[in-house]
C-alpha cells in the first residue's frame, strides 16, 4: 500500500503541475497593447495616453476586444481641448469595443449596422446608452463609427493594425469619436448614487435590498468620499439568497449587507497584488466580519470561513470608488455556521463496482464547475464542504482530492482482482 501510494500520488500531481506550467505560459503570452502599439510610431500619443489613463491594463486583462486607435494628428485635436485626465479616460474608453472586429468582420456586419458596447459602458461612467458605438457599413466599402444615437458619422475605418484572432484586434479609425457625454467632466464620486449604479448593472436585487435598510445604505453612501470598494452579488445569486436573508434578525441583515463593503478604494491591480485579510463596513470590535482576498490564477477570490466567492466583473472603478460583481453571497462566520467538514466517505464495495460510471460523473461535474459557480445561485453555505475546507487550507487541496481518488482506485483494483 505504502509502495503503491507514492507513485500514484506523483502520477496524480503531475497533470496539475503540467497545467500550472501551461497556465504560466498562456499568461505570459497574453496580449500587451503597449507593446503592440509601440511598433507603430504614428500611434505613439494614443499609446502614451492608454498607459497614463491605466486603460492599457484594462485592455490587457480582457479578451475579445477591439481597440480603435487614432494617429498622432487626431490625438492632438483631442488634447487641444485640455480635458481633465478622467474625461480623457472616458473619451478613450469609448474607443475600446468589447467585441472582436477585424477588417473582415467589419465589412460583413449583418444588415449593415452593429452596436458595440465599449469600455466606457463597462466602467459604469456612461449614462444610458452613451457607452455604445454604432458601426455602419456604408457605400463604397466604407465603415463608419459613431456613438450610438449620434446624428452624423464622422469617423471611418482606416485600416487593420494588428490582430490576435478573437483575443484582440487593433484597428485605426480616422478621428476621435465625438461624445459630449464622455468628454464632460465626470461628476465627483460623491454624486454617484451607489444603489442606482448597482441597479443599472446587474446588481438590482442587492441594491433594492440595501435601500430597505436605510442605515446600511447610508453607511455605504457616506463612505464613498473617503474610499470604498463594494462587492455586489449578481441578481440571480442574491435573489436565490433572499429566503435566507429574510430569516436574519434586523441587525444580522444590516451586518450581512455591510459585509459586502470595504472602507478602502481597491483597484483590481491592488486586489491582485495585496492578498490578505480585509475588514469590512460590518467590522465592529470583537465582531470581526472580515474575509480574505486571495488570487486564484487570473481570478481574485474572496474567502470567508464558509464560502469562496469570485470577482466576476468590474461595475465601476473610479478612484475613490470601485464596485465589483461577485458570484456568491459573502457569508460571514459571525452569522452563518460553517458546516463541519465531512470526511469523504469510503466507497462501499457496491459503489466501487459502479466506479467507472461514478467517476465519469464526477469528472463531468468538475469540468462544468467554473460555469456553475459563475451563475448558479450557489449561496448555500453547505454547498461543498470538502472544497471549503480545502480552500481555507490551500496546501491540502490536491492531496485531499488525490487521496480520495486513490482510495477509489485501490478499491477498484481490489474488486477487479476478486
Ligand atoms: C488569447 O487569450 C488567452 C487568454 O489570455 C490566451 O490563453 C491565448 O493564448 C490567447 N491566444 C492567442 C492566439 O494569443
Ligand atoms: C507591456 O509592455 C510594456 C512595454 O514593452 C511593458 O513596459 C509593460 O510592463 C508590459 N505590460 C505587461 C502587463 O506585461
Ligand atoms: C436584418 O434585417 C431583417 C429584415 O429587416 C430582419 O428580419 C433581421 O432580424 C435583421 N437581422 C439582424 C441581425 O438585425
Ligand atoms: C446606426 O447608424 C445608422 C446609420 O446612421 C442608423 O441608420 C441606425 O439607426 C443607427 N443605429 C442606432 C442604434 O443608433
Ligand atoms: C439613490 O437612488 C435611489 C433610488 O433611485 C434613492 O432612493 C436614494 O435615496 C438615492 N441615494 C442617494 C444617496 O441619493
Ligand atoms: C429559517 O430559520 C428557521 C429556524 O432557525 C429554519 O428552520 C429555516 O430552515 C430557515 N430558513 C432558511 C431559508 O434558511
Amino acid at each position: 500500500m505504502q509502495l503503491r501510494q507514492y507513485p500514484a500520488r506523483v502520477a496524480r500531481t503531475l497533470p496539475f503541475l503540467l497545467l500550472l506550467v501551461l497556465a504560466f505560459f498562456a499568461t505570459a503570452h497574453a496580449h500587451n497593447i503597449t507593446r503592440i502599439l509601440a511598433k507603430f510610431p504614428e500611434f505613439s500619443t494614443f499609446n502614451h495616453y492608454l498607459t497614463v489613463t491605466h486603460l492599457a491594463g484594462e485592455i490587457n486583462r480582457r479578451t475579445t476586444i477591439t481597440v480603435c486607435a487614432v494617429d498622432n494628428a487626431a490625438m492632438s485635436s483631442l488634447l487641444a481641448k485640455h480635458l481633465p485626465l478622467y474625461s480623457l479616460k472616458n473619451v478613450l474608453s469609448l474607443h475600446i469595443l468589447l467585441d472582436y472586429f477585424d477588417a473582415k468582420k467589419l465589412h460583413q456586419i449583418t444588415n449593415g449596422t452593429a452596436l458595440a458596447a465599449t469600455l466606457f459602458q463597462a466602467t459604469g461612467s456612461a449614462p444610458g446608452s452613451t457607452g455604445f458605438v454604432n458601426i455602419t457599413d456604408l457605400k463604397g466599402g466604407k465603415v463608419g463609427f459613431a456613438p450610438e444615437n449620434s446624428e452624423l458619422i464622422d469617423a471611418y475605418f482606416v485600416k487593420g493594425v494588428e490582430g490576435i484572432k478573437y483575443n484582440i484586434s487593433v484597428i485605426q479609425i480616422s478621428k476621435i469619436l465625438p461624445s459630449e457625454v464622455a468628454a464632460a467632466p465626470t461628476p465627483g464620486p460623491a454624486a454617484v448614487n451607489l444603489t442606482s449604479a448597482m441597479s443599472a448593472h446587474g446588481c438590482k436585487v442587492f441594491a433594492d435590498t440595501l435601500l430597505t435598510i436605510p442605515d446600511a445604505e447610508k453607511t455605504f453612501q457616506d463612505g464613498v468620499d473617503g474610499g470604498m470598494t463594494v462587492f455586489c452579488p449578481v441578481d440571480d445569486v442574491f435573489k436565490a439568497f433572499l429566503p435566507k436573508y429574510k430569516n436574519l434578525t434586523a441587525g444580522g441583515k444590516t451586518s450581512l449587507l455591510e459585509y459586502h463593503g470595504v472602507p478602502v478604494y481597491q483597484s483590481m491591480a491592488t486586489l491582485k497584488s495585496n492578498n490578505g485579510v480585509m475588514n469590512t463596513l460590518a467590522t465592529d470590535g470583537a465582531k470581526k466580519f472580515d474575509f480574505t482576498v486571495q488570487n486564484d490564477g487570473e481570478d481574485v477570490t474572496l474567502q470567508t470561513k464558509i464560502v469562496t466567492a469570485k470577482i466576476t466583473g468590474t461595475l465601476l472603478d473610479e478612484d475613490p470608488l470601485a464596485i465589483y460583481t461577485i458570484n456568491k453571497v459573502l457569508l460571514p462566520k459571525e452569522l452563518f455556521k460553517a458546516e463541519a467538514p465531512t470526511p469523504a466517505p469510503a466507497p462501499s464495495p457496491d459503489e466501487a463496482a459502479d466506479a467507472p460510471k461514478g467517476s465519469k460523473k464526477k469528472k463531468k461535474k468538475a469540468a462544468s464547475s467554473p460555469a456553475d459557480s459563475a451563475d448558479s445561485p450557489a449561496a448555500s453555505p453547505d454547498e461543498d464542504p470538502a472544497d471549503q475546507t480545502a480552500d481555507e487550507n490551500g496546501a491540502v487541496r490536491f492531496d485531499g482530492k488525490g487521496f480520495g481518488s486513490l482510495v477509489l482506485c485501490v478499491c477498484l483494483l481490489v474488486v477487479t482482482v476478486l
